[in-house]
């Protein structure tokens, strides 16, 4: 990891709080002898329990540096878990296998095909033992959060990628995971429901008090959503650099038209490009 990191990886208010989720030394490769392919190279980070609070933590970096191993890695996702090298702890112990107190909004969403968009929603909570009277209840609820009012009852394969994408978001966070890991959530959305779930997403994480890593191709959403940026490269996968962000107060339309915003996002795509030339990051989305 770059040592101009270091110091925004615990800063010195947070070193008596909690780890919520640490890397130490983490490497995974996959495959071997010629074959093998190092998906993330040497990742040590903390993300402390901040708290009432949360963090923010958006990941950019271009494609195939490592990002959704970093994400299912924390999930304790195979193949990508466990790691090659190194440690991962959730809440300061070794992990082994995947908990309720992480949700992943996977990059390829997974819904099941023969439930509602309403059942897919309340799926979780059913697991969860959860009443169906209540269960019903709180996914209308997410329904409407997730602005898919009238399409409660169809299925899947009856929706667009952006919808689907819409019902694992709120099929996700609908449990209320501590860590909530979200892979390109907003791909596949349309600008205008893109900046409303943007909006969305800093609501319900100030509601949740949770801690959020997001995964996004745009340096213009890293900067906007989190508090800070971890900046991954290619060949190998690693984490070059975090970058403390000033949180935004003003609407994402607001916020891009600031002059250190500006200046934030052109230095950290100087930086991608000077690592990465040709990267597949972009500014605008
Ligand atoms: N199951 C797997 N088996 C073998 N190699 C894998 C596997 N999963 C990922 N890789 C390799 O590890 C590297 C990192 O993959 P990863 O999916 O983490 O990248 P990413 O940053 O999420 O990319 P993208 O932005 O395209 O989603 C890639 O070279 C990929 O080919
Ligand atoms: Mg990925």
């Amino acid at each position: 990891m770059a040592t101009s990191s270091q110091s925004s990886i615990a800063p010195t208010s947070s070193t008596e709080l909690p780890e919520l989720v640490s890397f130490q030394n983490v490497t995974k490769i996959f495959g071997q002898g010629s074959d093998a392919k190092v998906a993330m190279q040497d990742v040590s980070f903390v993300v402390h329990d901040l708290p009432n609070k949360g963090e923010l933590v958006t990941i950019v970096g271009p494609s195939g540096c490592g990002k959704s191993t970093l994400l299912r890695t924390i999930a304790s996702l195979k193949p990508h878990f466990p790691p090659t090298k190194g440690e991962v702890k959730i809440f300061g112990k070794p992990i082994e296998c995947p908990g309720s107190d992480r949700g992943l909004v996977d990059q390829k969403y997974s819904l099941l095909p023969h439930l509602t968009v309403v059942d897919n929603i309340a799926f979780g909570l059913k697991l969860k033992g959860i009443a169906r009277s209540e269960r019903a209840a709180r996914a209308c609820e997410w329904v409407k959060k997730v602005g898919l009012e009238g399409s409660e009852n169809k299925y899947p394969s009856e929706l667009s990628g952006g919808m689907q994408q819409r019902v694992s978001i709120a099929a996700t966070l609908i449990l209320q995971p501590k860590i909530l890991l979200m892979d390109e959530p907003f791909g596949a959305l349309d600008p205008r429901i893109r900046l409303r779930m943007q909006e969305l997403l800093i609501q319900l994480w100030k509601e949740q008090e949770g801690t959020v890593f997001l995964v996004t191709h745009s340096v213009e959403e890293a900067v906007y959503l989190g508090d800070r940026v971890f900046l991954m490269a290619d060949k190998p996968g690693r984490l070059l650099e975090i970058l403390q962000v000033p949180r935004p107060e003003e609407s994402p339309e607001q916020t891009r038209r600031k002059p250190w915003f500006i200046d934030f996002t052109q230095n950290l795509l100087r930086r991608l490009e000077e690592d990465t030339p040709g990267s597949t990051v972009t500014k605008l989305k």
